[in-house]
Formats: C-alpha cells, structure tokens, sequence
C-alpha cells in the first residue's frame, strides 16, 4: 500500500479525485482509500469549473463532494487551486477596473478557504505564476493577474488566503522545474526570485509544490544533481516541498506495453529517489491513480503527449483494470528507500 510505505517515512502519498469519480466508480474510490493517504480535487476547485455563469452562481457542490471524502475517510485534503490565469471565468475578464477585480479575487479566496478552513492541509494559493517566455526581467508569467496588479497580485492572494484559513500551508505550484534543460533552469532561477521576494515583503508562503509532469522517453535530460541542488536552494529558503502532480508520459517509448512499463516505472524510480532525498520534501501525489482516468489518457495534454500509435497511454501506478503495474512498485520502493523525515 503506497500511503503505509510512505507513511512510515513520514512522507504522504496521494492522488487527484472527483466527485464523478467518488458517485460513479466505486471499484476505484476502493482503490483510492486502500492506496492513498490524501486526495486533491482534480478540476472540481477551480474557479472557472466552479463558477461556469454569472458572478453569484459558484456551484460548491462537487467540491464539497470532495472535501466531505476526504473528511469521512480521514484523509489529507490538498487545495487545487485558489488562482489559476487559465481558470478564471469569463466574467471576469469584464470587470472595469482594478478594484472590482482586487475584490474579486478577495471574495473567491475568502469564500473558498473560508469554507474548508481547518480541512484544508495546503492551498495551491497561485498555480503557475512563472514564465521567464513571456520576458519580463523577475521571470513572471503576464497574463490578466500580472497586468492589473503587477507582482502584487501574489501578495494579495496570499495574504487573504492566510485570513481565510490560518492553518493551511500556503502552496506556490509549478511546473517545468525537474528536468537539466536552460528553459527550465530559467524557471527554478525565477520561482527562487520569486519565494525571496514574497519573503522580503512578509508575504505568508511555506512550501513550493513540483508538479513533476514527466516523459519517460524523449525531451531534455534529468539530472538528480540538478533536482537536488534545487530541492536543497528551496529547503534553504525555509519552505517545504510538495511533489504535487506527478505522473509519466510515454508517448516517445515503444508500443511494446512490457517495455513502456518499465521505462514509466524507471523514471518514477530516478525522479522520486533524487527528490526524496531532499528532507524538506514532505508529499508526493500522482496526478490520478490508475489509467482509468487520467488528463493524459483523456488526451487533455498537450498534442505533442499523445502516442501516436492506437494504444492509451499508460502513466500511472495502475491499469485502467486498476491492477498495480511496474509503476506502482517502483513508487512503493522509492518510499522505502527514502530517508524517513520529521513528522509534521
Ligand atoms: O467536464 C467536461 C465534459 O463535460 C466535456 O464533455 C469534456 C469535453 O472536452 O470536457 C470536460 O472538461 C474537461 C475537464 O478537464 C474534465 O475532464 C476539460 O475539457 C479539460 O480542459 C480539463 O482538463 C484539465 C486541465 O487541468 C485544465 O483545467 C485536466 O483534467 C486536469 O488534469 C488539468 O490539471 C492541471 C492542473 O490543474 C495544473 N497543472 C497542470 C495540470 C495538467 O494541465
């Protein structure tokens, strides 16, 4: 059981669900409550899945859905998200100055971890704020957020997050930090820019998640020298790290499905046995559970993830018949290899 093994390093182990999921598949909710320590709403939490009409109209529901799971069954409940450029409704967009749009992101955060205050274990408070493509000087993603507010805007988000709820750990999420790439050593250098900004300014933050969107096959190297030496920068910051949305690609790899088993499970092996050796790391969740569902079998991805040939993709630790693949055991072999961690 991957929450046991990761539990006894102190470490939590867990995976996206939805309230789909949780009404419609029972077989996989088993799944989930044998294997995981925490869950994390996949979609049902995001302002723009939440809010599809007018203003006044979020739709709580499938979120609740989600948070009274986690509740019931004793399990870590991860926030995903608060902010997100791409999932920021429509209406938005219209509003006719700074402040209206300042009181709108107030409203949402206050309302949303309002809610769950106490329930919430961390709150993915910005998801994805860098990118050093756009070409600004600090790294930062442009988008609506960015150009009302400038920087600012981060500062907000967090501080009213911390009111809504003062024991949630305050995530800043990203990705495109795992791989030894120049793009992405832009990306690190900016998130890090990032962080000590946020903490000259006393803006509460306390851990950076990794979402660790990974290809078996194809793409930059990894390097676990270079995943480590930024794990221990950000450790050294004083924040804790979150592996947040892990999972494996393999529309690069051969469709042998033996083959691609084992190269998705080597490099969950190579990324998680160089992250775990970071203490400050405290949570890996793998974004899904089993194949059955999954952004990546759904062809949610980017074009460029999809096999080509006519086989689903495979990238988590079980089939879509919910039966453990290589995958699985090496995830299950990295906890135990992992130095075990202070508690907490
Ligand atoms: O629910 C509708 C359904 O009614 C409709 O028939 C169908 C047709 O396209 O779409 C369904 O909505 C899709 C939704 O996922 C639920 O499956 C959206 O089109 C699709 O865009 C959406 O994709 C999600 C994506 O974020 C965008 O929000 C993925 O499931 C989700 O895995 C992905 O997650 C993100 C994280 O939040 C942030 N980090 C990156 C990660 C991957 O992009």
């Amino acid at each position: 059981m991957l929450r046991r093994s990761a539990a006894k390093k102190n470490l939590i182990y867990g995976t996206t669900i939805s309230a789909g999921q949780i009404a419609g598949d029972p077989p996989f909710v088993d799944l989930v409550l044998q294997q995981a320590g925490a869950v994390v709403a996949e979609n049902d939490m995001k302002w723009r899945v939440m809010n599809r009409g007018a203003r006044d109209e979020d739709n709580y529901r499938p979120a609740d859905t989600v948070a009274d799971f986690a509740h019931e069954n004793d399990l870590t409940l991860r926030g995903h998200n608060l902010l997100w450029y791409q999932s920021t409704p429509s209406w938005f967009f219209d509003l006719s100055s700074r402040q209206e749009m300042a009181g709108a992101i107030v409203d949402r955060i206050t309302a949303l971890a309002g809610r769950y205050r106490g329930r919430v274990h961390s709150w993915d408070v910005v998801n994805e704020p860098i990118g050093p493509e756009d070409g600004r000087p600090d790294g930062l993603r442009t988008g609506v957020f960015l150009e009302m507010f400038g920087p600012d805007y981060l500062d907000l988000a967090y501080r009213t997050a911390r009111e809504a709820d003062p024991n949630a750990r305050l995530v800043v999420n990203e990705y495109g930090l795992e791989l030894d790439a120049p793009e992405q050593e832009a990306r690190r250098a900016a998130l890090l820019k990032l962080i000590e900004r946020m903490q000259r300014a006393n803006v509460p933050v306390d851990a950076v998640g990794i979402q660790a969107h990974l290809s078996c096959a194809g793409g930059p190297p990894f390097s676990a020298a270079r995943l480590r030496r930024f794990l221990s920068q950000v450790a050294g910051l004083g924040l804790t790290i979150q592996i947040t949305e892990l999972d494996v690609t393999d529309e690069n790899a051969p469709a042998d499905q033996a083959v691609r088993d084992r190269l998705v499970a080597d490099t969950y092996a190579r990324f998680l046995d160089a992250a775990l050796d970071e203490a400050a790391v405290k949570m890996v969740m793998t974004w899904g559970l089993s194949d059955r569902h999954s952004w990546i079998v759904r062809r949610e991805t980017n074009e460029s993830k999809w096999r080509v040939d006519s086989s689903p993709s495979r990238p988590l630790p079980f089939d879509a018949d919910l039966k453990p693949k290589p995958a699985f055991e090496a995830i299950a072999q990295a906890f135990a290899n992992a130095p075990e961690r202070q508690p907490g």
